[in-house]
């Protein structure tokens, strides 16, 4: 993990230096007391380079004077575009620079204390990596950074800007190396148990097994599970925050009092899927160790709500279950009954992350009342054929709550992209013999009747209950470098939920 530290602006005369420019702009401030420092060989090394300050463009000096490393010009953009977003992605290109260097400073004095601290959050972010199996990297390839020191004109109001981001970015890499580990190493109970240890930011958390879950009913989850060795979990995670406005700086009660109007998240934690007897090919498999990103997700954003005291009741439930064929295991035709009461028809064994969904928003509604429910799930191949890799399809059947999503995915850079909902779709998921069938009637709109199926879990039969589901499929893990994710697990939705949730649901 990257340290983060800020401090007083000052032009350090050694080690190693990122500063940045914004376009067509000479330097200024720290940068300006480097340049006159070397004599003008900033500019001269920066006009050589044919730099011009447009976003994400970086030089690189190498050993410009005595006791300099290297000194690092990132381009900021146009002056006027600068916003917390831009300034994370300039910090991240940041730490991509100065990889190789145990420690380095950044030159922030020019920007608000606020950005400088987004610059922080950036970097750190950038800097995430998940080498705990790697045993032979050869000291001159492992990435080195281990601290970063901001120079800032206000440290203090930048420090406590950071905290909160810190308690964020925390909650990121959580979810980073959740989604990560391999489906031999994280299983549902190990899942569950990592969920647990976020008891010490004082969240509450339980765990139910699958007698817990055989008792209520959850018919859908557990036929999922039922192919495999290994035991299904549902994690319940509660943070009450929302009391803390009342006494300021007092620890929230663990558990205890009923949670009031509470909002509800909600992830598909497949910690492998093998697509079940309704088999995946071979080619890829692999990448079904990350379909428990929506889960993971969950678990970081309440681990950075918790993190960062967040003003606010949120639960985040998650239903962990692996996916197997085996002589147990579930058949193509299979009838299942759902704690909601409802039947499913399984066509298809590899639709599994809606059976499992089904069981967990029902659950969630009936037990909490939430505000609202959003759930995450790395649902279909179908979002990725639609969307690629740039946007998370999102399904809601409240236009308030999607507008909020949508904004906090521009805000964050994790984009939302609505999709429709409606009756033409939901009948193609009808079934001859029981209440619903689990896949559509072909390949069209595949994403589209996967929402659709997991609607019919939100019970709006007696009052609106405001509902976001976001298909993360092409978004949870990214195959090359972003300015603050490297490649690898994205931890997707957590800064955008922890944004929607500081935007509008804190007191
Ligand atoms: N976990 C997959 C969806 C997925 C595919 C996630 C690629 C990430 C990358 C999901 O469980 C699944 O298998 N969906 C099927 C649904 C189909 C059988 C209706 C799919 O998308 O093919
Ligand atoms: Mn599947
Ligand atoms: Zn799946």
């Amino acid at each position: 993990m990257l340290d983060i530290a800020f401090a007083k602006a000052a032009l350090p005369k050694s080690g190693a230096l990122a500063l940045f420019i914004a376009e067509a702009a000479a330097p200024t401030g720290l940068a300006a007391a480097l340049d006159e420092h070397l004599a003008g060989g900033l500019t001269r090394a920066l006009a050589a380079a044919k730099f011009t300050g447009k976003k994400g463009q970086t030089a690189t000096l190498l050993a410009p004077a005595e006791g300099f490393t290297r000194i690092v010009a990132i381009g900021l953009g146009k002056a006027t575009d600068l916003t917390a977003r831009s300034a994370e992605q300039a910090g991240g290109h940041a730490a991509a620079a100065l990889k190789s260097e145990e420690s380095a400073t950044i030159a922030a004095d020019e920007l608000p204390p606020e950005l400088a601290a987004h610059i922080g959050l950036g970097a750190r972010l950038r800097a995430y990596r998940f080498d705990i199996y790697r045993t032979t990297i050869k000291p001159e390839d492992k990435p080195k950074l281990a601290k970063l020191t901001l120079l800032a004109a206000d440290p203090a109001k930048s420090r406590t800007a950071y905290a909160p981001l810190q308690a964020v970015a925390y909650g990121v890499e959580f979810t980073r190396d959740l989604v990560s580990e391999p489906a031999n190493i994280l299983t549902p109970a190990i899942m569950a148990d990592r969920a647990e240890t976020l008891e010490s930011l004082g969240l509450k958390v339980e765990i139910f097994s699958p007698k817990d879950m055989a008792k209520l009913g959850f018919g859908a989850l557990l036929g999922v599970a039922q192919g495999s060795a290994e035991e299904a979990r549902m994690v319940v995670m509660q943070w009450h925050g929302a009391a803390q406005s009342e006494k300021p700086g007092e620890k929230p009660a663990k558990g205890g009092k009923k949670l009031k109007n509470p909002i509800a998240f909600i992830g598909k934690g497949v910690t492998f899927d093998t697509g079940g007897i309704s088999i995946k090919p071979a080619a890829g498999m692999e990448d079904m160790k990350w379909d428990m990103a929506g889960a993971g997700a969950v678990v970081g954003l309440m681990a950075a709500l918790a993190g960062r005291k967040a003003r606010v009741d949120a639960i985040g439930i998650v239903g962990l279950v692996e996916n197997m064929p085996s002589g147990t295991a579930q058949r193509p035709g299979d009838v299942v009954k759902s704690y909601s009461g409802q039947t499913i028809e399984v066509l298809n064994t590899d639709a599994e992350g809606r059976l499992v969904l089904a069981d967990v928003i029902a659950y969630t509604q009936k037990r909490f009342a939430p505000r609202f429910m959003i759930d995450l799930a790395t649902l279909t191949g179908a979002i990725i054929v639609g969307l690629g890799h740039e946007y998370a399809g999102l399904f809601a059947n409240d236009d308030a709550l999607a507008d909020q999503l949508i904004a906090a995915g521009k805000a964050t850079g994790e984009g939302v992209w609505r999709m429709p909902l409606g009756d033409a779709y939901d009948k193609q998921i009808n079934s001859d013999i029981a209440d619903m069938k689990n896949i559509g009637g072909g390949r069209a709109g595949g994403s589209i009747t996967a929402a659709q199926f997991i609607q019919r879990f939100v019970d709006t039969k007696s009052g609106p209950m405001p509902w976001a589901h976001l298909d993360i499929a092409g978004m949870a893990w990214a195959a090359k470098d972003s300015p603050t994710t490297p490649k690898g697990a994205t931890a997707f939705g957590v800064r955008l939920l922890d944004c929607l949730v500081a935007d509008h649901y804190e007191s």
